[in-house]
């Protein structure tokens, strides 16, 4: 059922001209970007929920403080105005900006992790997967078995099993594992929070056996609310309190600010100790900037200081949760089966069970790209075999991933309420003519680097 809807807290001030491209200008487009949602360009584009990484709206006092940036190559003031933020609504000493979240991760994994390592998680992000792929390491999922029905209801999906954990640690040694890893919220389980009952016993195993634990913080703020809204024990809380109970788990975090922290770039990794920030910012300085820029400038800076506090504001919160769960509870009206509950920042379609006759190596989430995109020049992603599939090893034979969703990622504050409603509605068009969606996908080309094909893969559509 559909509940009350959530107006949106803000009202606009400029806007951004969209047009809708007619059926022959969408397939010229598909044709053109060799059937890859990547390969669109967004003139084409009526709604674009391809990711809601960087693509938000920035606040007035975001564009405001954007005309305070000092540009000083070290030790600008707009370093020391985030150093407060970082300190003041998560409580880390020590912050790096870098340029965005995978800077962060190369940041990270260059320096902690060596071939042969294993690093547990809940689930990683898929660029978190490809840096820890690049220095020979290999990531282990210790999600809930749960994570893996897409139908089932559970208010904490993203939640470490710590079974699963204790077990890595005992069958790969401490000595190979460098770091434990949580992502909040679980994007690639489908924007799924964590407890912070969870965190805690995550942290308390980290802590036994002297493993640093970090957090993947890109949707913190999301996570926070969910708990709040959740969690038995942490009801009377604020959601700025409960994120600094989150944060009080870890010893670092990496951070794309283009997510919860409502910037266009940027990322962040902080950390608590002394020793820990020297050990990083060699890495920051040869790859990103000096410690006191990272890639970034001086007003990008200014700004995210500023989002780190909106992010935090209930009733923005609230409607961006709410906003998304608008969007789920319409398909759930018809019929379109997707990751329940609804995620933080996205609806994930379960493509398998909405194209159950196209076989997964066949990549059903990017057909249902195609046709979402051909019915309502709407963009999501496909998040399934061609971004997950690996070899193995010694056979080298596919290894399909369980989950094959479709992603609809929701812009902070950008889209109306009516438009989920015709993103619903295109979706419910597709789902009723699913049957006639006779062909899958072939790769043409696709880059010889583990973990990223989905990106830059050539695709071409064959008859089943
Ligand atoms: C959970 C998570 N971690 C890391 C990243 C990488 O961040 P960026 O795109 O800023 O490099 C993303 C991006 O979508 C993400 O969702």
């Amino acid at each position: 059922m559909v509940d009350r809807i959530m107006p949106e807290p803000f009202r606009i001030k400029m806007v951004e001209p969209v047009t809708v491209p007619d059926r022959s200008q969408r397939e010229k487009a598909l044709e053109a970007g060799y059937f890859n949602m990547f390969g669109l360009r967004s003139a084409d584009i009526y709604i674009d929920l391809l990711t809601d990484s960087g693509t938000g709206a920035m606040s007035k006092y975001q564009w405001a403080a954007l005309m305070k940036g000092d540009e000083a190559y070290a030790g600008a003031d707009s370093f020391y105005a985030l150093k407060e933020a970082v300190k003041e609504v998560l409580g880390f000493d020590y912050v790096i900006p870098c340029h965005q979240g995978r800077a962060t991760e190369n940041v990270l994994f260059g320096t902690m992790a060596k071939a042969g390592d294993k690093i547990p998680f809940n689930m990683p992000f898929d660029t978190t997967r490809g840096h820890i792929f690049n220095v020979g390491a290999e990531p282990v999922d210790c999600v809930i078995d749960e994570a893996y029905q897409p139908e089932l209801q559970h208010p904490f999906k993203g939640n470490v099993d710590p079974k699963k954990l204790e077990e890595a640690i005992l069958t790969y040694g401490k000595d190979r594992i460098p770091l434990i890893m949580v992502t909040v919220t679980n994007n690639s389980g489908g924007g799924q929070p964590v407890s912070l009952e969870n965190l805690r016993e995550v942290s308390s195993i980290a802590r036994k056996y002297g493993i640093p634990l970090f957090l993947d913080a890109a949707r913190m703020a999301e996570n926070a609310y969910f708990i709040k809204m959740r969690e038995e024990a942490c009801k009377g809380m604020t959601l700025a309190e409960i994120l600094k109970a989150m944060m009080d788990c870890a010893d670092g975090i990496t951070c794309s600010a283009k997510k919860d922290p409502l910037v266009n770039i940027g990322g962040m990794l902080c950390c608590r100790t002394e020793e820990m920030y020297h050990r990083l910012l060699p890495r920051v300085i040869l790859f990103e900037g000096f410690a006191t820029y990272g890639g970034l400038a001086g007003r990008d800076l200014e700004a995210l200081a500023v989002g780190l506090r909106e992010m935090v504001d209930e009733q923005y919160m609230a409607h961006r949760v709410a906003q998304v769960k608008y969007l789920g509870d319409l398909l759930d009206e018809g019929g379109v089966p997707f990751v329940k509950p609804a995620g933080g920042h996205a609806i994930f379609i379960d493509a398998k069970a909405f194209l159950p006759h196209i076989p997964q190596k066949m990549y059903p989430a990017d057909v249902l790209s195609i046709e979402i995109y051909r019915e309502g020049a709407i963009r999501g992603i496909g998040l399934g075999a061609l971004a997950f599939a690996t070899e193995d090893e010694n056979t080298g034979e596919l290894i399909l991933p369980k989950l094959e969703l479709y992603r609809l990622a929701i812009n902070r504050r950008t889209y109306t309420n009516c438009h989920m409603e015709y993103v619903a509605q295109s979706i419910i068009d597709v789902f009723r003519r699913r049957d006639s969606i006779r062909y899958g996908l072939v790769v043409d080309y696709a880059p010889p680097v583990k973990g990223l094909h989905h990106f830059l893969a050539r695709l071409r559509p064959v008859q089943l």
